[in-house]
């Protein structure tokens, strides 16, 4: 993610603070952390955790104390997966392998047609979600989130033609295809009526409270509902009655303009202005010129759901989720029936949501289900702390419009507005900034809640004070925040938070930026980002971090995934990534022997990797299988 990392830099530019000033402040030392926020407490007292701690404690270890069985493997630095003792890793797909007969295999070199790319495995692989069709046969779908265009063409995209937009357009999205269990091991069934490629240009559905609204509309579309693709799809969600959630995250950067066009306040609060990405869709899709189709924007940002089992069915955008840059969809069936979808927007600065369904989950009825995530309300949280303490209280804001300011006097003509412009609707009611929400997972005892925030250079600028669930100024590290909502029911408008671990160096630091006293030298990492449980309780956490291994990050080597039992807080690396990569995405086959995952752009920016065909291969982005040797299940 490293590239949209660069253009949040260039929208919100961080004027450097020296480092000796941050502490001061901030005011916050791991001392003080350990000692007077002392929720942290890994030692073998429950005494050591807070008030709030020892209840979220209970909670958690309600029988769902984790066996976490392996041997935490070293960092590194090699261009390969490790994996502990006693497992195993295979590549189940790469970028660019056909999903159909007939199509090019993959060449080296960025040498693959447009039309190749249309029906081959879209890149870099980020959420996905399995879907079981039976004990040997299931139907994974994946997000292509974005491409590197340095492997993606021969040229690295310095003399671009509108044949290699609509090969760009291919490469991002979804992919849909059916996998079986053969010897073992899962394998990809080419033709299989279930094998769908979704991307940039596939006709979507705009549903719910925003659909047909004069914001959505554009000259191809006057209808206002009917948009073309998805891309920058980067995490996930899935829903009991069987379908996929994929996100739109950093959107903004696919539009430009070669004149000097000026969307206003909503253009600049979302990125979107004339100077793209350098992804130059624009010259030569004139979709994506905001001088020509200002409003094609409006249509992106959203969270799609896909029906997997059905290949010809439309994706549809669900509008009442509300737009902003999409990290993941984290749902949960909340005790009485409604539907909660928590969700978070990557922007350093930006917020953390949810959105509750108007009408109830059906369990006996999975059809009647199908449209729960097109009406509901969306609410967006408030933190609050006690000076210096890393844990207290928060509440959730609700978006409607009419309520909480969110009128026409303020801006605010009606509820697609609030919903089309969700981030300037949270600033509105008073949100509180964040240090980049990336995935939210809820714990499977349903009274928990997890949120990467994966790190902020900004934290301690102007607009985004230095406190409560945000602690350390020029945040590099990162820190996973927890919560559990009053009387554990998800539509409460309160709730309790912690922090659960703040991502450190103790080789470097002796302050905040040593991480809380569950970092050690043996498991540190930093900015977590994708996140996951398994059932029993283990809680993934996947990193998308600096991989320098210098200065501030030395000693943390590749990007990772780590296992953390959320009721001890033990923490354990897993795996480590190749050269240059971001290991996200997770999802586990039925019996929960295979685990699949994400290794996203080896190589990026033409570091040296070959993963994972070695020689002089490209590097590919893959998802991965790894299995216990003895077949039993990750992680015990
Ligand atoms: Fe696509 Fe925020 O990661
Ligand atoms: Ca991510
Ligand atoms: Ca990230």
């Amino acid at each position: 993610m490293s590239q949209f990392d660069k253009q949040d830099q260039l929208n919100n530019p961080v004027t450097e603070t020296p480092d000796f000033t941050r502490m001061v402040e901030e005011g916050l030392n791991r001392r003080q952390f350990l000692g007077g926020a002392a929720i942290m407490g890994l030692g073998a007292l429950a005494s050591s955790y807070s008030p709030i701690s020892e209840a979220m404690q209970s909670v958690s270890g309600k029988g769902l104390s984790p066996d976490i069985g392996f041997k935490a493997v070293p960092a590194s630095t090699a261009d390969t997966i490790t994996v502990p003792e006693g497992y195993r890793w295979d590549t189940l797909i790469s970028w660019g392998d056909p999903l159909f007969s007939g199509i090019e295999n993959f060449k080296d070199g960025g040498l693959n047609s447009a039309a190749a790319q249309e029906k081959q495995f879209g890149d870099n692989n980020d959420g996905m979600s399995f879907f079981p069709l039976s004990d040997d046969r299931a139907i994974l779908a994946i997000n292509n989130e974005y491409t590197n265009y340095e492997y993606l063409f021969a040229h690295q995209g310095k003399q671009m033609t509108a044949e290699d937009v609509r090969k760009a357009q291919a490469a991002h999205g979804v992919s849909v295809f059916e996998i079986e269990k053969k010897n073992g091991s899962w394998q990809l069934v080419k033709d299989s009526r279930y094998n769908r490629r979704i991307h940039a240009n596939t006709p979507m559905m705009i549903t719910g409270p925003a659909a047909g609204h004069d914001l959505m509309k554009t000259e191809d579309d006057p209808s206002g509902t009917l948009a073309l693709g998805t891309f920058n799809n980067c995490a996930n969600g899935e829903t009991p009655w069987g379908t996929y959630l994929t996100c739109e995250e950093n959107f903004n950067g696919y539009f430009g303009s070669s004149s000097d066009v000026d969307l206003g306040a909503d253009g600049k609060r979302y990125g979107v202005k004339s100077t793209d990405s350098g992804y130059q869709w624009h010259k030569f899709d004139e979709r994506f010129d905001i001088a020509k189709h200002p409003q094609e924007n409006h249509r992106f940002g959203w969270v799609v759901e896909i029906d997997p089992k059905n290949p010809n069915s439309t994706p549809k955008k669900r509008t009442a989720l509300g737009r902003f840059k999409h990290e993941n969809a984290a749902l949960t069936i909340n005790e009485g029936g409604h539907v909660v979808v928590y969700l978070g927007d990557d922007q350093r600065g930006e917020h953390l949501y949810k959105f509750v369904s108007r009408n109830r989950y059906n369990p006996d009825n999975q059809d009647a289900n199908r449209d729960l995530l097109e009406e509901g309300t969306l609410y967006v949280a408030r933190f609050s702390s006690a000076s210096g303490k890393a844990s207290g209280r928060g509440e959730w804001i609700e978006l409607t419009h009419g309520k909480n300011g969110l009128t026409a006097a303020n801006g605010f003509k009606d509820q697609a507005e609030v919903l089309v412009f969700a981030r300037r609707a949270a600033t509105q009611v008073g949100a509180t900034t964040m240090d980049r929400p990336e995935w939210v997972a809820v714990h499977p005892s349903g009274k928990q809640v997890f949120c990467t925030l994966t790190n902020n250079k900004n934290r301690g600028k102007e607009g985004q004070p230095v406190g409560g669930p945000n602690p350390r100024a020029k945040n590099n590290y990162g820190q996973i925040i927890r919560w559990q909502p009053d009387n554990g029911d998800h539509t409460s408008m309160d709730f309790s938070w912690d922090l659960f671990v703040m991502a450190g160096n103790p080789d470097v630091h002796n302050d905040a930026y040593a991480g809380s006293s569950n970092i050690n030298k043996d498991n540190m990492f930093n900015s977590p980002d994708g996140l996951g449980f398994d059932p029993e309780g283990r809680m993934w956490i996947q990193t998308d971090g600096k991989y320098s291994n210098k200065g501030d990050f030395e000693g943390m080597g590749n990007n990772q995934m780590l296992c953390a039992d959320p009721a001890s807080g033990e923490i354990r690396r897993f795996l480590t990534g190749p050269v240059a990569c971001e290991i996200t995405g997770l999802t586990f086959s039925s019996d929960y022997t295979t685990m699949f995952i994400g290794v996203q752009h080896p190589g990026e920016d033409l570091k040296p990797s070959h993963f994972p065909g070695g020689g002089n291969s490209t590097p590919r982005s893959s998802v991965i299988m790894i299995r216990k040797e003895d077949g039993g299940v990750i992680g015990s």
